[in-house]
């Protein structure tokens, strides 16, 4: 990989539900209490979507934000890609229901399923787009409605999940602005460890299915946790050795928000310190694909991520899939 800049991110947004459980509400759930989920996670409350909405709305709405903040039209936008996997449908994608909902007449739309890593590999390819010269203008968005897909019996992973979606606009780079690198990787041996068995056409709903609970998240958690650890490390390494930086290089960290846990371990693998990692698990809980775009407009919207400074984006999902962006604003 070579060390050319292609694209650049102009605008950030969030679509975000305004309803939320708070870990006390889950002590009247399962079996569980605050002080377990804030020690274990780090955790303390996550949005959850409203009734009669979905996926592609938060997604629509992250859209329009970035776009917004970009000072750009939905006409402006020639490719719109979606991460996520909870969909609205089976098919058509989301990304073509999002374009009809933004009104982004002009744009190609299409969906990528990488799980909590999707926003990553939508911006690696959104980037390989501009280099290639096939889109000027596209907007990535990382959308979930995760609770749609929790199992609120299990206490191992109905703590852990949250909802929102978050957008990025790319543009053809300017100066040394722009994305500096990216790193995506996948290891197909894992995908029974964190996986949804129902919902696809291997097991069609059946009384079984749902006596099963085939359609909710399946998590083995404590080994997602050393995967995730392992990989997240792997991530970050990775593209500081490729773009030839270092920790001390990197002005924010944003790390793909699990647990409080994997994102200390990962920050400490490439000498980070606390003040230079973003961190806002305590209050979305594990939003998969929209966790790094909500975290990167919040650092942004705040102050913590300014123009000229350097982002280390890291993400770990299910597949397992692991990738991770280095980005000057
Ligand atoms: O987004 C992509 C990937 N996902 C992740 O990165 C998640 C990775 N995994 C994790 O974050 C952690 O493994 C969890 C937070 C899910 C669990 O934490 P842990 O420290 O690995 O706990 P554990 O699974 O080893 O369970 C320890 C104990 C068990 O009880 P016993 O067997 O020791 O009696 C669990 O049954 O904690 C129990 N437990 C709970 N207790 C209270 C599990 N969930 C809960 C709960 N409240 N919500």
């Amino acid at each position: 990989m070579g060390n050319s800049i292609y694209s650049m991110i102009v605008g950030t947004g969030v679509g975000i539900p305004s309803r939320i459980l708070t870990n006390k509400d889950f002590e009247k759930m399962v079996d569980t209490s605050d002080a377990w989920i804030k020690e274990r996670t780090g955790i303390e409350e996550r949005h959850i979507v409203e009734e009669g909405r979905y996926t592609s709305d938060l997604c629509a709405e992250a859209g329009l934000n970035a776009l917004t903040d970009a000072r750009l039209k939905p006409e402006d936008v020639d490719l719109i890609i979606v991460a996520t996997v909870t969909g609205d449908v089976g098919f058509p994608s989301t990304a073509c229901i999002v374009q009809e909902k933004m009104g982004a007449i002009n744009a190609a739309a299409f969906d990528i399923a990488a799980a909590c890593s999707g926003f990553l590999y939508g911006l690696s390819m959104g980037n390989a787009m501009i280099a290639t010269e096939q889109a000027k203008t596209v907007l990535v968005i990382g959308g979930e409605t995760l609770s749609r897909v929790t199992d609120y019996s299990d206490r191992g992973t109905c703590v852990l999940f949250g909802d929102g979606a978050g957008a990025a606009v790319l543009r053809p780079a300017e100066g040394n602005r722009g994305i500096l690198g990216t790193y995506l990787k996948s290891d197909g041996r894992f995908g029974h460890l964190l996986h949804i068995p129902g919902l696809g056409t291997r097991y069609l709903p059946s009384h079984d299915t749902l006596d099963n609970h085939m359609h909710f998240i399946k998590m083995e958690g404590r080994e997602v946790f050393k995967q995730a650890v392992m990989a997240m490390g792997d991530a970050a390494e990775t593209i500081l050795n490729r773009t030839g930086l270092t920790g001390d290089d990197v002005d924010l960290l944003i790390p793909h928000q699990a647990n409080l846990r994997i994102i200390d371990a990962t920050a400490k693998r490439v000498k980070i310190p606390p003040e230079r990692v973003f961190v806002n698990v305590e209050r979305y809980g594990n939003t998969s694909a929209a966790s790094i775009p909500i975290a990167m407009d919040e650092a942004r919207r705040g102050g913590k991520l300014q123009d000229g400074q350097t982002a280390l984006l890291v993400a770990f999902g299910s597949g397992f899939t692991w990738a991770s962006a280095l980005v000057r604003f």
